[in-house]
């Protein structure tokens, strides 16, 4: 055994679930050494570097990498959060994982939610009848990671050659005389490449798992170029998978379905912003983030992550009440990943099962506020649900 883990819990409450995690994954019978990488906020205030050369290097090295969570901070505050002799210098703050997903080519985002039986925080459904009704939910989000509006490119006050190029567009015309300080543009760029590579990945991943439909969430009704290029490569990688179709519909149709009747939706694929709508609005439906987690998924390295932030809320808790569960679920996707299904079957089922007992608890599964007052409420602190679910495994 010679794999290794390039560990980065990052900010906040990254570095409150990620040991947890780590903890969780050797206890399942993972076997991998582990080093730890600086990444996120520290960084950023020691050196102006959110993600430093030792972090990408080891994970270029290592190929495989568990994220807990890293700040992102509006202009304002990531310079005033410099150490002096930097501010000024042309510093700029970007959220080291959009970084770290452009760098590396990691271009499929796979979120799969499915709900544990007996999670209070679960969504339910009223009947007319006045019964409540609980569907087993099983969703994946399929979310091409690396282009669309996240690929970076656009502009406050475009430079003239950019103004011109948009006025080619007879649909540019009401903009025309618009100021340039008044208009800010984002050009949202899709690839063939990338969209088959992502609708690809979405349906070898319901095959594997018996399901008969892949639901493509665009909207090219509107975005006739972009949606409708995405969807011209989702026919081309549909036609290769004749057991399962493919169900194009709008991203607002599969949002409404979602609120209703989620238990009718599985596998979902979607461009990068559309695909962070949803994914978050699937978390929602399924435990919420606390019970979130991403694989993030390229050509050569894999990263993954608890879907939550690094909950700057949480500072000054002690001791910690983050719910540990996204991250032990992103090392399950991280062992499956690496080949050993079975260590990630284990961290499955025992978080299902102390979810099913329903003794231990985190504020999230009980509704609570995020406060220092959480645990006299009732709530289970980060390491009490760590140990109960280590205790099940
Ligand atoms: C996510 C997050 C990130 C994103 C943020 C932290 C930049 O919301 O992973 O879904 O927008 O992709
Ligand atoms: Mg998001």
């Amino acid at each position: 055994m010679s794999r290794t883990v390039v560990v980065l819990p990052g900010d906040g409450i990254g570095r409150v679930v990620i040991p947890e995690a780590v903890r969780v994954l050797e206890a399942a019978g993972f076997t991998a050494h582990t080093v730890e990488a600086e990444i996120g906020w520290s960084c950023w205030r020691r050196d102006g570097e959110p993600l430093p050369g030792r972090t990408i290097a080891l994970l270029e090295q290592h190929r495989l990498g568990l994220l807990g969570a890293v700040t992102s901070k509006s202009r304002a505050e990531a310079e005033a959060g410099l150490p002096e002799p930097l501010r000024g210098t042309g510093h700029t703050y970007r959220s080291p994982i959009l970084a770290l997903r452009q760098r590396f080519g990691l271009d499929v985002c796979v979120r799969p939610c499915a709900s544990f039986p007996g999670n209070p925080v679960n969504f339910v459904r009223r009947l007319a009848s006045g019964a409540i009704e609980e569907p087993a939910l099983d969703l994946t989000v399929f979310r091409q990671n690396t282009e669309d509006v996240y690929a970076g490119v656009e502009w406050i006050d475009p430079p003239p050659a950019v103004r011109a190029a948009l006025a080619l567009h007879p649909r540019f015309s009401p903009f025309l005389s618009t100021p340039g300080a008044d208009l800010a543009v984002a050009a949202r760029i899709v690839t063939r490449d990338a969209s088959r590579r992502i609708v690809e990945a979405a349906f070898r991943y319901a095959a594997a798992r018996g399901k008969t439909s892949v639901v493509l969430a665009e909207k090219p009704s509107v975005l006739r170029e972009t949606s409708g290029l995405v969807e011209e490569a989702a026919r081309e990688v549909a036609e290769r998978h004749p057991g399962i179709e493919l169900r194009s519909m709008n991203v607002d149709a599969v949002v409404f379905e979602l609120v209703r009747r989620p238990e009718r939706l599985g596998v979902i694929v979607a461009t990068n912003l559309f695909g962070d709508i949803l994914s978050d609005a699937v978390a929602g439906l399924t435990g919420g983030l606390g019970f979130a987690a991403s694989a993030n998924l390229g050509p050569k390295i894999a990263l993954f992550e608890p879907t939550h932030g690094s909950a700057p809320s949480h500072d000054g808790i002690d001791p910690p009440i983050a719910n540990p569960a996204g991250a032990m679920l992103a090392a399950a996707l991280l062992a499956e990943h690496a080949g050993e299904p079975l260590p990630a079957e284990r961290i499955r089922a025992a978080i299902a099962r102390v979810v099913a007992e329903g003794r231990v608890r985190t504020y999230d599964m009980l509704r609570l506020p995020a406060t220092r007052e959480a645990i006299a409420q009732g709530a289970a602190s980060t390491r009490e649900m760590a140990d109960a679910i280590l205790a099940r495994l």
